[in-house]
Formats: structure tokens, C-alpha cells, sequence
């Protein structure tokens, strides 16, 4: 016998779809506000907000407009907000030195948000991309190697000092192998035994992430790729090695990046191991939706709502992404 044993017409499927309140009733999967991260840019400068040209819709905001968001999200009920930086370029140097200052970008939006909004978790990217000069992850050898070791150092520090400012969560996306036990090591050292690590454990190297370096300005910047430390995209058990060393070394919650294109990783990761999984609706993910929707191409609103439902679907515990506010809107 099949497990299913199918017989027409005593059983019509359609019956369960022929109305509303039916479908919403036999609903396997729902998205509410409180399943979406918000991603959010941040820029060092005095205007308020700064369009993405590739990324309609997405701003990058200062740091008053920041915590303004923060208080949008309370009242929207989305439980958190991840930064990234767009800084100066006069800032950025080979070493990426601006993310270990304590009184720069992202120390100030952290504070500002946790003053404006303190039940809002903040999320902080740990990865020095947006301050290097080259626009890599971590720090280079002569032949544009990034080093492990040494990067994994600078990252510790870069952490340390957003979890001073008052982050929430500490998110290392670089991609080092040790990073995570090298960062809860230096967290519990230091006291900031409930700063949670949200890893980017599998994350691969990605065409998706095109406009985000438009965002953050590392666009030009970038020589290379990064290949050599971000997951091949015709990988899936690395993917698990990767989660499962990371928890390993105390990682809090893990996370599958790109999202959409990746939603079996997610599948595999979240069925796998008994950890929050989240899931990065990324940049280029975010313009393809806004890009056909502007020509009258899709529903932008239903696409989104639908693509957001897909990783529940897939078994994720929450969304990252650049729809959170539009998205808790219509959900609200
Ligand atoms: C950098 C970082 C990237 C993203 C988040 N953190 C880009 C990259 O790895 O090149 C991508 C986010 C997006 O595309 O929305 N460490």
C-alpha cells in the first residue's frame, strides 16, 4: 500500500482550497513579523537617506534615520535588525583598522538604536569588507590570499567591540575556519556571556550578492573573488560540515546564505541540527523581485510575501532581509 492511498472522487483535494477560510485553516506554514530580520544599511554621512541605485526602494540611512528605524521595527513587532556599514572611503585602509574603532559607525548606530528602541535585538555583520581597501573579508597576503589566522584575530577584536557598544548578536560572515570558537572563547573571556553568535555557516560565493556592494561600497573595491574562503555553490554536504563544526564551537543560531536559490540547504541544515536557522533573502535576491516588479513583470507585493513564505516552508526559523519593514506592514 501506498502511504497516501489516493481514490477519485472520495478524495478531492480541491475541497480543501475552495474558499478562504478553508485554506487558511489547513495553512501547514505561516510568516509573521516576528519571523523577519530586518537588514538595514547605515552610512557615516549627514544626509538622511541615500538610495541603492541597485536596490529600489532600500536607502542607506544615518545614524538618526537608523534609530528611527529601530522604533518602526518595535511598533512593527520585528524582533531584530541586522547593520551594514557603508563608510567613508577615506576611512578604509588594507588592514580594515575603522571596524576596531569604538567610536565608529556601527558602535554609534548600535548605540543609538539600543537608546531609541532597547527591545529590538541588534545583529552585527563581523566581517571587514566594508573597511578594506581591496574590499575582501579579512586581511591579504602579497599574492591577495586572505589569511585565515590573522584575520580571525582582527575579527575577534571587531566583535568585542560591537558587543561593548551594546550589540545583541555578533555575526561572523567572513567565512574563517575557527572563527567561531575563536570568538565565544574572547566573548566568555571578556564577560559577554549572553551576546549570541549568529553564524553565517554556510554561506557560498555568490553572484547574489551584487548590489549589496553597491550598498556598502565595496564594489569597485573588490579585486578578486572570494572563492577561496566562501562555499563552492555546487556543494550541499559541505554545508553541513560547515553548521556542524560551527556549533561545535558555540555558535547560538546558524544561517544559509543566498536564500532563495539555496532553500535545500536550508532544508537539509534545519532538519539536520536542532539550532534557529535562519535564512539571507540577499541583495541581488531583493533586486530581482524590485526589478520585475517595476516593470509590471510580477506582483512585487504577492512575489514577496510568497518568496518570504517559501523559507518557512523550507524549515527556517526566520528571514533576513531588505523587505522586512514592507513586509510586517502587509502582515501586520
Ligand atoms: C560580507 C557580507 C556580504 C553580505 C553580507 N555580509 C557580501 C559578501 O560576502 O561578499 C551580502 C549581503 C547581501 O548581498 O545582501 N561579509
Amino acid at each position: 500500500m501506498t502511504p497516501f492511498p489516493q481514490s477519485f472522487p472520495a478524495t478531492r483535494l480541491r475541497r480543501l482550497r475552495q474558499a478562504d477560510w478553508v485554506r487558511r485553516l489547513t495553512a501547514e506554514n505561516t510568516l509573521t513579523p516576528s519571523d523577519l530580520i530586518w537588514s538595514l544599511v547605515v552610512h557615516d554621512g549627514e544626509a538622511a537617506r541615500i538610495p541603492v541605485a541597485a536596490m529600489p526602494g532600500v536607502d542607506r540611512l544615518n545614524v538618526a534615520e537608523a534609530a528611527a528605524a529601530a522604533k518602526r521595527a518595535k511598533a512593527l513587532g520585528i524582533p531584530a535588525i541586522a547593520i551594514f556599514p557603508h563608510i567613508d572611503p577615506a576611512h578604509k585602509d588594507a588592514d580594515g583598522r575603522e571596524s576596531l574603532n569604538p567610536d565608529g559607525l556601527i558602535p554609534t548606530v548600535i548605540k543609538a538604536m539600543k537608546d531609541a528602541a532597547p527591545e529590538v535585538g541588534v545583529i552585527c555583520d563581523v566581517a571587514l569588507d566594508p573597511f578594506t581597501t581591496h574590499g575582501h573579508d579579512g586581511l591579504i597576503d602579497e599574492a591577495g590570499y586572505v589569511l585565515n589566522d590573522e584575520t580571525t584575530a582582527v575579527l575577534i577584536d571587531q566583535a568585542l567591540v560591537q558587543a561593548e557598544a551594546g550589540a545583541d548578536v555578533v555575526a561572523p560572515s567572513d567565512m574563517m575556519d575557527g572563527r567561531i570558537g575563536a570568538l565565544r572563547t574572547a566573548l566568555e573571556a571578556d564577560g559577554y556571556i549572553n551576546t549570541l553568535i549568529l553564524s553565517y555557516a554556510a554561506k557560498y560565493a555568490s553572484g547574489f550578492y551584487g548590489p549589496y556592494r553597491e550598498a556598502i561600497g565595496s564594489a569597485t573595491a573588490l579585486i578578486g573573488d572570494k572563492k577561496t574562503y566562501q562555499q563552492n555553490p555546487a556543494n550541499t554536504d559541505e554545508a553541513l560540515r560547515e553548521v556542524a563544526m560551527d556549533i561545535a564551537e558555540g555558535a547560538d543560531m546558524v544561517m544559509v546564505k543566498p536564500g532563495l536559490p539555496y532553500l535545500d540547504i536550508v532544508r537539509r541544515v534545519s532538519e539536520t541540527f536542532a539550532i534557529p536557522t535562519y535564512a539571507f533573502q540577499v541583495s541581488g535576491e531583493y533586486a530581482m523581485i524590485q526589478a520585475a516588479a517595476q516593470n509590471g513583470w510580477i506582483d512585487g507585493e504577492r512575489v514577496m510575501l510568497e518568496s518570504l513564505l517559501a523559507f518557512k516552508r523550507a524549515g527556517a526559523s526566520g528571514i533576513i532581509t531588505y523587505f522586512a519593514e514592507t513586509a510586517a506592514q502587509k502582515l501586520g
